[in-house]
C-alpha cells in the first residue's frame, strides 16, 4: 500500500473508481476536478505500482475548527485489507495538523460497511438527513468525531503519511 497526495493527473483513474463505487450517485468529473484543485481540499490516493486502488478526500477550510470527510473509496478487489482505514486515518492526521477539532461526514444509511469503519475510528451519529441520497431515496447518517480524543486514542498507530509518500 502506498499513500500519496492526489494530483490532477489522477482524475481519470479516480473517476473510474468513483463510478464503480457509487453507481447511482457518483460525482461528475467537473466536480471531482474542482475538489482536487481546491485549496480547501486534501486528497490522498492509494497507488499500487502505478495502479490507483483508492482515493479519499478531506475538506478543511484554513483556520476553521471543523472539517469534513468528503469521500473515500477502495477498488472492490482490494477491500477488506485495511486500506480504507489507512486512508481515513491519513485524512484525520491531516485534519489534526490543520488544527481541526471536529470532523463531520455523511454516509448512506444503507452502507453498514462504511458506518462500521467510521464507528471503529470513534465517529458517532449526530443526526439524519431524510432521503438525502437521490435518486435512491436513502437517508444520510450524519456523524461527528472529536478529533482531539481520536488523536489521543490513536497515539502510536499513525500512518506517518504527511503529504509525501508513505508505503
Ligand atoms: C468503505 C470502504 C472505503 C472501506 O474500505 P476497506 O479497505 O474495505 O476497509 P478496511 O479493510 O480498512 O476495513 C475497515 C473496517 O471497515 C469495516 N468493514 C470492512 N469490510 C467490511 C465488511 N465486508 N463487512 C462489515 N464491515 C466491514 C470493518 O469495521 C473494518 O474494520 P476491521 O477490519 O477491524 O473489522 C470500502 O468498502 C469502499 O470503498 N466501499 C465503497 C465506497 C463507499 O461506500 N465509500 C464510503 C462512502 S461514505
Amino acid at each position: 500500500m502506498t499513500l500519496r497526495a492526489a494530483t490532477g493527473e489522477d482524475l481519470a483513474a479516480i473517476m473510474t473508481l468513483e463510478r464503480a463505487s457509487f453507481p447511482t450517485d457518483a460525482w461528475s468529473e467537473a466536480m471531482m476536478r474542482e475538489e482536487l484543485a481546491s485549496p480547501h481540499g486534501w486528497y490522498v490516493v492509494d497507488d499500487e505500482a502505478g495502479r490507483l486502488v483508492g482515493y479519499a478526500g478531506l475538506r478543511a477550510v484554513a483556520g476553521a475548527r471543523d472539517a469534513d470527510v468528503q469521500t473515500i473509496a477502495i477498488a472492490e478487489v482490494s477491500r477488506g485489507r485495511g486500506r480504507g482505514r489507512a486512508m481515513l486515518r491519513a485524512l484525520l492526521e491531516e485534519a489534526a495538523r490543520r488544527g481541526v477539532t471536529d470532523v463531520f461526514l455523511e454516509v448512506r444509511a444503507d452502507n453498514p460497511v462504511a458506518q462500521a469503519l467510521y464507528v471503529s475510528e470513534g465517529f458517532a451519529e449526530i443526526g439524519r438527513k431524510p432521503r438525502y441520497y437521490q435518486p435512491d431515496d436513502v437517508d444520510a447518517v450524519v456523524m461527528k468525531l472529536d478529533l482531539r480524543g481520536w488523536a489521543r486514542a490513536s497515539t502510536g498507530s499513525a500512518t506517518g503519511f504527511d503529504g509525501g509518500v508513505c508505503t
